[in-house]
């Protein structure tokens, strides 16, 4: 069962408005949700005292909806809080993460909901950014964009094409061909290669590496970036990679920037390669991270660096958990 909130306003306390918004807010709350009557447990609305007209409640059964428990209570008076306002929880039986839906001046209630938020998280690989990233969007109910996985991608293809990276023409050859999109099930990220979830196969050391070098191409970083932007400009999301504050979202409200010394990150990934059973030696690991910090920061395009506004979080002693909360609650401050 979930939870869906949301809340709406109207000019006048007529009937007939009230009746309008609330039709209004449920209908929007059920087309966003794709929700049917049938997984409606109860509907809970309460009206801010300026309301007098109509029970909320009550509209809500004139517009259709009565077919389940409907409740209506009075809001506390608090000074300057929104007027001709009505705010509705409704439980439903539904597994999928709810979306909740703020309508008319009551957007300016929920800004992190009605106002597309993008933040920025860019790190040198194993300092946490895709762990921390995916409690932040949990957390913030909003998407995670892992970047590195399209980069990945092209490696990937790379190798099934047996294409030479070093060869520019042969990798612009792969980009152009590239059949690659991402997808979100369930709030989770799929990237898709020639119509086939590869999110398993990008995570090989040769494909990481490789992944390293093909991203020094300004020609495949166009493409990437162009496709990241057409993301963020849609949804809420944290976007974690390399330059995403300094060359993706320069103008970004929220950028934070990981570190870690290469040790941390290094036995970070090597535990992490451990759990999935692989038996490369901790040296190895510790020469790939060194290997890719030197690929990241000195290519000649959109280098590995920390925005000047960004926040900087050393993780080295930190939990995920702690850096997460570090990001939502700086972000909360500020929306
Ligand atoms: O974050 P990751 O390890 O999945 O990234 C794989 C490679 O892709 C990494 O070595 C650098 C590159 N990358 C990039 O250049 N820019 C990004 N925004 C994300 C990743």
């Amino acid at each position: 069962m979930k939870a869906i909130r949301g809340a709406t306003t109207v000019d006048n306390d007529t009937p007939e408005e009230i009746r309008r918004a609330v039709g209004g807010l449920l209908s929007e709350i059920m087309a966003k949700n794709n929700l049917s009557y049938g997984e409606i447990i109860c509907i809970m609305l309460s009206n801010t005292q300026d309301i007098k007209s109509l029970y909320p409640a009550k509209a809500a059964r004139e517009c259709g909806f009565a077919h389940c428990a409907l409740y209506s209570s009075l809001e506390p008076d608090i000074d300057n809080s929104l007027k001709l306002c009505i705010r509705v929880m409704i439980l439903a039986e539904i597994d999928k993460a709810p979306t909740h839906v703020y309508l008319g001046k009551a957007e300016c209630l929920r800004k992190d909901i009605t106002k597309i938020i993008n933040i920025a998280l860019d790190g040198p690989a194993g300092s946490g950014k895709s762990t921390v990233s995916k409690l932040v969007a949990e957390k913030l109910g909003i998407l995670y964009l892992d970047t590195g996985a399209m980069y990945r991608a092209i490696a990937l293809k790379c190798v099934r094409e047996n294409a030479d990276y070093c060869d520019k023409d042969a990798v612009k050859h792969i980009l152009n061909g590239l059949d690659l999109t991402i997808d979100y099930r369930d709030g989770k990220q799929i990237t898709m290669l020639d119509g086939a979830d590869v999110g398993e196969s990008i995570r090989t050391p040769q494909v990481s590496l490789l992944a390293s070098y093909v991203s020094a191409y300004s020609f495949v970083r166009n493409k990437m970036v162009e496709l990241q932007r057409q993301i963020a400009a849609k949804f809420s999301c944290i976007l974690d990679g390399r330059d995403i504050g300094t060359n993706v979202l320069p103008g970004c409200e929220f950028k934070f920037f990981l570190t870690a010394s290469p040790e941390v990150r290094a036995k970070r990934r090597y535990e992490e390669l451990c759990a999935k059973g692989s038996a490369q030696p901790y040296e190895d690991v510790l020469k790939e991270i060194n290997e890719r910090d030197f690929q990241d920061k000195n290519r000649a395009v959109a280098p590995l660096k920390q925005a000047s506004d960004a926040i900087l979080i050393d993780t080295s002693a930190l939990t995920a958990e702690q850096v997460a909360a570090v990001i939502v609650e700086n972000v909360q401050r500020k929306i």
